[in-house]
């Protein structure tokens, strides 16, 4: 896990402070970077800083917790974009260096589909995700094979014309991630975070295969690179900011009528959390729509122009968690539009698509379960793409088992690891392809408020930040 360092944020935080307080003419534009503090937080935490013109690579920007297992680090190889900065605590040295070589395989086989011009920085780590705990006794940890997700994000959106007007990626802001902006242009010096992607991932499971091992794959193993090469993905856009509320908020948010909606900014204790502001939705959320063109961001208009004031909880802050969700499922019409979103999501299986054609996986075929966090919406549909070109951005590695990746890109008779539907995909979230520069250009999103991000952020400085255990993002799991 990352952890966010507390001096330099607080240090920038009264820089921006003490500067709002001058002079109108002289006040800088604030730029927001959003932070996920651990590669399995549903939530991003807002970090603002002044813009700057002379001064672009001083980042605050989180940085590892030390290091007190061994540490590999090595330069990229000539044909991975990919900097990888590896942690193995709890492995053989052996298995750490497969492990390790997976991952550099990985940055590789991406690297020759996208365009790529500025090397991208990975923390990833290889651990037991049970440590201490009897590996029968760890639940449903035991089955996550690791996950991966941006860094950290800026809210922007395209200046060029390359996109198609009325293109959904034009209509509003959306978070980047940051991997993708440190490719295109964009308008001003940014602050950026040490790494673009953090991955974990699960060194407990006991079907992991390596391609350095002398042994061939069995039928019951995973290539290792398959699952590295699909979280590392993810890291690269295929991310959402919506979630389950009933998933998430498991004791407060309302059973009986499932709703979907973008994730929120909290500050305060555990004990008395306070809501500050809709999450922005990222920039592959803005491409997805039902089966009927209507677009995610169409849903969700009503929810995002809607800000609950509650009364004052006990600190005299509104907007205590359980209060603010409450308003919200009384709020009308943004609250139907949350429903009927979730309604469309689980309404059947391909209900949800990006480019047209390419369905994304919504709920399995064989099981009404309704909203899976972690795979619903990033991922996808399983029974239609898991024999084809497309097969690696499925949400179960089933089908993967028992052969190598590369195998199975041959298998699929494909070129590469992404086939042209999931390409098609990395090019409209703004991704170069096929060795020829992205032609987007970025504005960044100067001074925004949403709902008060911004005084939360300047709350943090003597806040706790709710970390939510529940709900992984862009998990690839084993079905049991
Ligand atoms: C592999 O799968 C077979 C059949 O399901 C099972 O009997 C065997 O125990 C599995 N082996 C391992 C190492 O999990
Ligand atoms: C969508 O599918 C149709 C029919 O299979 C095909 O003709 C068309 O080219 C596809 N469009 C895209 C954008 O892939
Ligand atoms: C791959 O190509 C072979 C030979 O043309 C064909 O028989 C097979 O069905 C193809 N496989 C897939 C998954 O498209």
């Amino acid at each position: 896990m990352l952890l966010q360092p507390a001096g330099p944020l607080a240090l920038l935080l009264s820089t921006a402070l003490s500067l709002s307080s001058s002079v109108a003419a002289t006040t800088p534009n604030i730029i927001s970077r959003y932070d996920r503090p651990s590669p399995s937080s549903p939530n991003v935490i807002p970090h603002t800083f002044p813009e700057s013109h002379d001064n672009p690579d001083s980042s605050p920007s989180s940085s590892p917790s030390s290091f007190q297992h061994r540490l590999h680090r090595r330069a990229p190889t000539t044909n991975s974009q990919f900097d990888i900065t590896f942690k193995c605590p709890d492995s053989s040295a052996e298995q750490c260096q497969w492990a390790q070589n997976g991952f550099e395989r990985a940055g590789a086989y991406i690297s020759s589909l996208l365009t790529i011009p500025t090397q991208l920085k990975v923390h990833a780590t290889f651990k037991s995700f049970c440590k201490n705990k009897p590996y029968d006794e760890c639940g449903p940890t035991s089955s996550i094979l690791g996950y991966a997700a941006p860094a950290a994000y800026f809210p922007a959106r395209p200046s060029t014309a390359i996109l198609k007007a009325g293109s959904p990626l034009a209509a509003s802001w959306f978070l980047y991630p940051q991997a993708l902006v440190k490719q295109l242009r964009y308008d001003t010096d940014l602050q950026f975070a040490t790494f673009d992607i953090v991955a974990d991932f699960n060194s407990d499971i006991r079907t992991w295969w390596f391609k350095d091992s002398p042994k061939p794959i069995t039928a019951n193993q995973t290539d290792f690179d398959y699952v590295i090469t699909h979280e590392l993905t993810h890291g690269l856009g295929w991310d959402t900011s919506l979630l389950s509320f009933d998933q998430v908020f498991t004791d407060i948010a309302s059973k009986t009528t499932p709703y979907v909606a973008p994730s929120v900014y909290f500050h305060g204790s555990s004990g008395a959390p306070v809501a500050d502001a809709w999450t922005f939705l990222t920039s592959f959320d803005a491409l997805i729509k039902d089966t009927k063109g209507r677009a995610v961001t169409d849903y969700l208009t009503p929810v995002q122009s809607w800000w609950g004031s509650d009364a004052p909880n006990g600190d005299g802050e509104p907007n205590g968690l359980r209060s603010f969700i409450a308003s919200f499922e009384a709020s009308g019409g943004p609250f139907s539009a949350a429903e009927s979103l979730s309604k469309a999501i689980v309404a059947a299986p391909k209900s949800l698509r990006v480019n047209q054609n390419t369905s994304l996986f919504t709920v399995a075929d064989d099981k009404n379960v309704g909203f899976e966090m972690g795979s619903s919406i990033t991922h996808l549909d399983y029974t239609s793409y898991m024999n084809s070109q497309e097969f690696l951005m499925v949400p179960y590695d089933n089908n993967g088992r028992g052969t190598p990746l590369m195998d199975i890109v041959k298998r699929n008779n494909g070129t590469g690891v992404y086939g042209p539907e999931s390409l098609q995909i990395m090019r409209s979230m703004g991704w170069g392809i096929g060795g020829a520069p992205s032609a987007i250009d970025l504005t960044i999103g100067k001074n925004i408020q949403v709902g008060d991000a911004f005084s939360l952020a300047i709350r943090m400085e003597g806040g706790v930040l709710l970390g939510l255990a529940t709900g992984l993002l862009t998990t690839l799991v084993t079905l049991v």
